[in-house]
């Protein structure tokens, strides 16, 4: 497929934009805004690290994460497009589509005011990418630094032919232990049951609890989730818009043990809380045409 290239020594922005060796050797932007900080690899144009003033990390990296080229990092948010989980057509595609595998490249870096710093990345069909999903794009991944973490997954259509696509801001949060947390916004939505042979379900009146393996799509919601935190003593909000799907996993133990790229005990420190277009949220795109999907993650 591609290689990542170090971005050019313009991008850089002093006290605000760095250009860094990350782990595998591959280039990543360091960003820092008002005293928060953010981790943005081009390999996928991957946000490994989000760290608001005086707060722990928000997002979740496994200690086993494979960084290199044609691997996906586990963890922090990998960007999926054009397709989530297994591909309909050809199950022998990788899982989660190309984008969170290739080479972005940096279209700009922007200090926005005193206290937030943009980067934005791009990605465009080539022949590596028609080869798997025949349509011509243009990707723009936008994360704005503040106290919050904003991340805009702009798709645009430069072919000729309507396409539709899924997407997602596969957000790995750390949490203190995820059988103590619970996640509101989701009450009285519909999810497919993953664990379940893809069953349609309705969540309840409460919140999300977590008691075992859980993979869930939720379908048709705009809502807001939080992380509410007990271990950790904070709350995580997650706010979306150009999103009607919202993915909840957490893999448990036996599935964890079966991953190369992450440890046997980390799952207690992690969930998943992902802001997509899934199934029948998919995005349909005209010539022409482009979406937004948009993630802000604070601290609340
Ligand atoms: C989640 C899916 O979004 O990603 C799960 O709902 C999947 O089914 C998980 O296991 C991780 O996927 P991957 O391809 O990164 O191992």
């Amino acid at each position: 497929m591609s290689t990542t290239d170090f971005p050019n020594d313009s991008f850089a922005i002093s006290e605000a934009v760095s250009i860094e060796t990350g782990r595998g050797g591959l280039p990543y932007l360091a960003l820092s805004a008002g005293g928060s900080s953010a981790h943005i690899y081009l390999h996928g144009a991957h946000v490994t690290h989000f760290q608001p003033v005086d707060a722990e990390p928000v997002l979740f990296v496994s200690d086993e994460a494979v960084f290199g080229e044609g691997k996906a990092i586990r963890g922090g948010v990998p960007v999926i497009f054009p397709w989530f989980g297994a591909n309909d057509q050809d199950p022998s595609l990788p899982s989660h589509g190309f984008a969170r595998t290739r080479a972005w490249s940096v279209e700009s870096t922007n200090v926005l005011d005193d206290r937030r710093v943009q980067v934005v990345l791009g990605l465009r069909d080539d022949e590596a990418t028609r080869a798997v999903w025949p349509f011509a794009f243009a990707a723009r991944f936008s994360v704005v630094l503040g106290e919050t973490l904003e991340m805009e997954l702009r798709i645009e259509n430069t072919g000729d032919e309507s396409f539709d696509y899924e997407d997602a801001l596969h957000t790995y949060f750390q949490v203190g232990d995820v059988r103590k947390i619970s996640l509101t916004g989701l009450e009285d939505t519909e999810y497919l049951d993953k664990v379940n042979g893809m069953q349609l379900a309705r969540e309840g009146a409460d919140p999300v609890s977590f008691k075992g393996e859980t993979d869930r799509v939720y379908i048709d919601t705009e809502s807001e989730c939080v992380v509410h935190d007990p271990v950790m003593n904070r709350r995580i909000a997650i706010g979306k818009s150009g999103s009607r799907s919202t993915v909840v996993w957490n893999p448990w133990a036996e599935k964890s043990a079966a991953f190369a790229d992450f440890g046997d005990d980390e799952w207690p420190g992690m969930v998943c809380v992902e802001t997509c277009n899934v199934g029948r949220n998919a995005i349909a795109l005209a010539p022409g045409a482009d979406h937004a999907t948009r993630a802000t993650v604070q601290l609340a």
